[in-house]
């Protein structure tokens, strides 16, 4: 079959690698892809949220299925701009529809959801500029650290963690008075803050039968030790020690079947991946978010790890046939590490030439692009985070040790990595 890849970031890079390999895939297109992608397929120049571009772009090259890397389009309703469409309604599309992607799309949504599912999350109020009083005066009574998050899509700036009550009457002030993340803030879910260690669970669900995919450990902060400015991403290792057989039972017994009976009975149609952000409170999960994608760059780590075809089980997603799928899990570990532009997640320069790329010394690690571009035949950086490079091993340490190994051959100006992932599990 001939198959739209929807991203053009190190998520969408990885899944592309990924599905070069399978042998139900003819021809692969990506849209927009980077540097990187023409590795495994052809670039298409159609921006991720131009529905009716991809549309006729998928009737003229026979494409049978559409594979959604970023939030954006999914919450901006691409599943059902294909379903509606007498000449697109065939093409299998993998993601939720517009109506079940309000679980990553509006922060409020998720804690309904959560509520009306008994599924175990931060207790939590949501406010508007109808309930802007009540809203103070909740803020004022609650203990702190106190976590505001604006309802919808913030490219992952909507969440603030504050220390004491006159920043978060602040930040509510400006969120609902000023607009300061826009509409997406002009509401605004207030929660109890959780003390805890966060993993990234992944599952694949037909709206019926689901399975779980290897989990995640995400590095948001920018410096070493986990230290300075929220970031998309600095690096992920899979698999996270804590998170054993007995931990992911619980997981799926409180979360996951919880969340995937939830959507059946509302009768959210929903054929994709879940990404569900969790914190472990003294051995208890909660959820902190639902993502209705993969993340990036847990998909870095964890894509490489699943031993299945990919498009059998995509296939079989789209089929209602998720039942028939047992997940194979590599026993090797994997972790990646970012390269970003100097002065991410601040202002930063693009258009920078990368160089090393091309090595190849080590058999056990790949170098997946985010931010690149080709100018001419060189490949440029184009964005703040640039390259994701993964690496196997026995063990986290081992392939961390070969991540940082090969990014030491790797440059361009201003190049910044975290020398630390992973090597916490030594
Ligand atoms: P989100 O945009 O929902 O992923 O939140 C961003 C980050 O904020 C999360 O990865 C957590 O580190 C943190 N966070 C969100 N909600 C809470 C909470 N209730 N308690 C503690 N930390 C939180
Ligand atoms: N790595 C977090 C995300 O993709 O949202």
């Amino acid at each position: 079959m001939n198959i739209l890849l929807v991203g053009g970031g190190g998520r969408e890079h990885t899944l592309a690698w990924k599905i070069n390999k399978s042998s139900l895939c003819d021809q692969l297109f990506i849209a927009p892809g980077n540097a990187g992608t023409p590795q495994f397929g052809i670039n298409v120049p159609i921006a991720v949220t131009d529905f009716e571009g991809q549309a006729t772009f998928c009737i003229a090259n026979n494409i049978t299925m559409l594979i959604v890397g970023p939030e954006e389009p999914l919450v901006k309703g691409i599943y059902d701009y294909f379903k509606n469409r007498p000449d697109t309604a065939h093409i299998e599309v993998i993601g939720p529809s517009k109506e079940a992607a309000q679980l990553e799309g509006s922060k409020a949504f998720a804690k309904a959801f959560m509520q009306r599912h008994n599924i175990p999350t931060a207790a939590y109020q949501e406010f508007d500029s109808n309930s802007y009083e009540a809203g103070i005066a909740y803020i004022r009574n609650h203990s702190l650290p106190i976590v505001l998050k604006a309802d919808g899509l913030a490219a992952g700036k909507g969440v603030l963690i504050c220390n004491n009550h006159i920043e978060a009457l602040a930040e509510f002030q400006l969120m609902i008075q000023q607009s300061k993340f826009g509409e997406a803030g002009r509401r605004v879910v207030i929660e109890q803050f959780l003390d805890g260690i966060e993993l990234s669970v992944f599952v694949l669900t037909d709206g019926i039968n689901f399975v779980v995919l290897p989990e995640a450990k995400d590095y948001k902060k920018i410096g070493v030790g986990d230290t300075g400015p929220n970031t998309g991403g600095m690096g992920a290792v899979s698999p996270v020690p804590f998170a054993d057989a007995a931990y992911m039972k619980t997981v799926t017994e409180k979360i996951i079947r919880p969340t995937i009976e939830g959507l059946q009975k509302e009768a959210l149609d929903y054929k994709g991946f879940v990404f569900i952000g969790l914190i472990n409170v003294k051995g208890e999960p909660f959820v902190i978010e639902y993502n209705c994608r993969l993340g990036d760059p847990e998909t870095e780590v964890i894509i490489p790890r699943i031993e299945n075809d990919l498009i059998a089980v995509l296939s079989a997603t789209a089929q209602q046939r998720l039942n028939e799928i047992e997940i194979i899990t590599s026993k090797q570990s994997a972790v990646t590490v970012m390269a970003v532009s100097g002065g991410y997640p601040n202002d930063h320069e693009t258009g920078k030439v990368i160089n090393g790329l091309d090595d190849t010394r080590l058999s056990n690690t790949m170098i997946f692009h985010a931010g690149t571009r080709l100018n001419g035949d060189q490949v440029v950086t184009s964005g703040g985070r640039v390259l994701a490079v993964t690496s196997f091993g026995n063990n986290l340490v081992e392939a961390a040790e070969q991540s940082n190994y090969m990014l030491e051959q790797i440059h361009f100006d201003g190049m910044y990595f975290r020398e630390d992932i992973g090597f916490e599990f030594r």
